[in-house]
């Protein structure tokens, strides 16, 4: 069945022109992490499918990463700096707490004079959910044409490297999108976006914000709790069932089944949700694409990354259909359905 008649935005299309991404050099395999840390190779990739992940400089923060990504989709896209005017960056990582965004500085980077800038916070699920705002922005109005949509995350320097539980399961990275209104290039067919804010002491990090401040003098051994702390098995339960869902949904109001998809591009967290997930809907592995081998979870920056690299792959033709989950903090999930153009990269 490949009816695409109801779909939901047919009037006024919003399209992916190219995508481009960015990881840090430093590659720092779970053998090195095991030599620091009571881990080991054969836990993580058992437990977690990771076997890898590239961890920012001392001195990188998420604009670096997302710059060198931007730089990239610009350049693929033949798009001047002066003609973008939107960037939305989602990061749960931003170069500085509170402000000024990311995206301002990514902005000033890049020579984006005549762009709006801002950021936008829902973790993994932070790329769809830019990307549906930008999408809507751009329907709604003449004066958005060309805009960056932007997953950068240095998630290195909010995890605890002592603890075994968290610090193995992430990595650093950035990815763009440069959506235009080009109709040859990948058209963004529907968006569902979810949150469930009851969840949201599951995956968090509790000092530091307004709710619970750092205090000036008070020494590091009494404020341990600024970094990412999370309750693996809910997260793990609730990330299998959020796919679920979303897939059915966007599936079934679209007039879809699996069969008419191309790829199926999750976040990329864990390969066992990945893998529980293809065994509840009897999808076959191969219809996933996966990196979470070499990346581990970037969190904002996984499902951009991985589209980086299928379209890359050269592994998909026009009228392909691809549909992306997510799921992170907060907690929220989404997905959203593209149809990959002929003038895509
Ligand atoms: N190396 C060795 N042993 C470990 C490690 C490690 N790196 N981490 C945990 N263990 C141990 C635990 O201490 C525990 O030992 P115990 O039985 O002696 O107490 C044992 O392994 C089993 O621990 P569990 O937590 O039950 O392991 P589980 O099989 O549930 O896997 C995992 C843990 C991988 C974290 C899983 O729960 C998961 O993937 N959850 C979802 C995580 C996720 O997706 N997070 C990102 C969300 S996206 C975002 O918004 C940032």
């Amino acid at each position: 069945m490949n009816s695409l008649a109801g779909s939901r935005n047919d009037a006024r299309h919003v399209a992916i022109k190219s995508f481009a991404y960015h990881v840090p050099e430093r590659v720092v395999s779970n053998q090195e992490l095991a030599g620091s840390l009571d881990t080991s190779d054969e836990w993580i990739v058992s437990h977690t499918g990771i076997r890898q992940r590239h961890i920012a400089a001392r001195d990188q923060a998420s604009s670096d990463l997302a710059c060198r990504a931007a730089r990239q989709v610009l350049q693929n896209s033949d798009v001047a700096a002066e003609e973008i005017d939107l960037i939305v960056l989602a990061t749960a990582t931003p170069d500085y707490n509170g402000f000024p965004s990311t995206a301002c500085v990514l902005q000033d980077m890049l020579g984006c004079r005549n762009a709006v800038a801002f950021d936008i916070t829902a973790a993994c699920s932070g790329f769809i959910y830019g990307l549906e705002i930008a999408r809507s922005m751009m329907i709604a109005g003449p004066d958005y044409n060309k805009a960056l949509v932007v997953g950068a995350e240095v998630f290195s320097k909010i995890i605890n490297w002592q603890d075994r539980s968290t610090c193995v399961l992430f990595g650093d990275g950035a990815g763009v999108a440069l959506l235009s209104r080009d109709s040859s290039a990948t058209l963004v067919l529907d968006s569902l976006l979810k949150s469930d804010g009851k969840g949201a002491e599951k995956l968090w990090v509790p000092e530091g914000g307004s709710r619970a401040p750092f205090c000036p003098g008070r020494s590091q051994a009494m404020a341990p709790r600024k970094y990412v702390e999370m309750d693996g098995r809910a997260v793990y339960n609730f990330a299998v069932a959020a796919n679920q869902e979303i897939l059915n949904e966007i599936l079934e109001r679209n007039g879809l089944t699996v069969a008419d998809l191309r790829y199926i591009v999750p976040h990329q967290a864990n390969l066992r949700i990945i893998q529980a997930i293809a065994k509840r809907e009897k999808i076959p592995m191969e219809m996933f694409f996966t990196n979470i081998d070499r990346y581990a979870n970037t969190s904002a920056a996984s499902i951009p990354i991985a589209l980086a690299e299928l379209a890359a792959s050269g592994d998909l033709r026009a009228g392909d259909l691809i549909l992306c989950l997510g799921f992170g903090a907060g907690l929220t999930y989404a997905g959203v359905l593209l149809q990959w153009g002929k003038s895509s990269q």
